[in-house]
């Protein structure tokens, strides 16, 4: 099984989205899936143009010279796809939008309509892929995940790809916190990696394998009451300089 994974987050690997990410693709190998990682801020993915050439003048390709030449290929031949992301401002990090708006030379450009709804139909060739979500988000609430997870599987019904569901993280930045102080949250990680093993093993992830990833790390009180002192204690050392 072939797996490209592509990590938003400007922190990269030492960001909380790697933290949830990172033993999903451990335990996605270890059962033999090829893994492949990209980091967006390695790469140079220009924005869309929008003038359509991957439509018309040459269907298929877009007439940019970046990092897309490379990706494309590599996206359209893996089976799985994880696209991994914090929540920043109810969405997809901006350098992961320009890449996902950068797929549509794998689309044609006609419409057909599936469960009478309007699609484009997929180039020839391309294969029946499943898509899966990766985030984490700074406050504590498990819907801010909304908005990214109807934008997946909008994502899904329209290039065709199966959405196999999403490892959340919500008050992530709390995961790192609760490590450096030594409490136990090594099963949140154990999950993720079991979550990567269930995927390639039996093609799906079970439920309650992605409520473990999600589960509660400490109650919403606390997480604003200590979110809001680190802000001002940072402030204050802020002015003192
Ligand atoms: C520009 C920006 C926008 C953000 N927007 C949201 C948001 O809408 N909702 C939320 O819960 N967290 C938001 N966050 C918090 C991040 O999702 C959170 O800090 C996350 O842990 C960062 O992941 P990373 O360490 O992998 O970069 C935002 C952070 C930034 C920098």
């Amino acid at each position: 099984m072939k797996v490209v994974a592509i990590n938003g987050s400007p922190n990269m690997g030492e960001g909380n989205t790697a933290l949830i990410l990172d033993p999903f693709l451990e335990g996605m190998r270890e059962v033999g899936a090829e893994v492949e990682l990209f980091y967006t801020k390695k790469l140079k993915i220009n924005p869309c143009q929008g003038e359509l050439n991957c439509w018309l003048k040459t269907p298929g390709k877009c007439f940019q010279k970046d990092d897309m030449q490379m990706l494309l290929p590599k996206i359209t031949g893996a089976d799985v796809l994880v696209l991994a992301t914090p929540v920043y401002v109810d969405g997809v990090t901006g350098p992961m939008k320009n890449l996902l708006d950068r797929i549509i030379p794998l689309a044609q450009p006609f419409f057909e309509l599936r469960d009478g709804h309007c699609r484009h139909p997929a180039r020839p060739g391309s294969k029946d892929s499943q898509l899966v979500l990766v985030s984490n988000c700074g406050f504590w609430e498990t819907d801010n995940f909304d908005p990214l997870l109807i934008h997946m599987e909008a994502i899904c019904k329209n290039m065709g790809n199966k959405f196999a569901g999403a490892l959340l993280r919500p008050h992530g930045p709390a995961l790192k916190v609760m490590m450096e102080m030594g409490m136990p949250v090594n099963d949140i990680f154990d999950a993720a990696k079991e979550a990567g093993r269930q995927l390639v093993k039996d093609g799906k992830m079970s439920p309650e394998t992605l409520k473990g990833v999600s589960r509660e790390l400490l109650p919403l009180q606390m997480y604003v009451g200590i979110v809001n002192q680190k802000f001002r204690e940072s402030l204050e050392l802020l002015k003192k300089k």
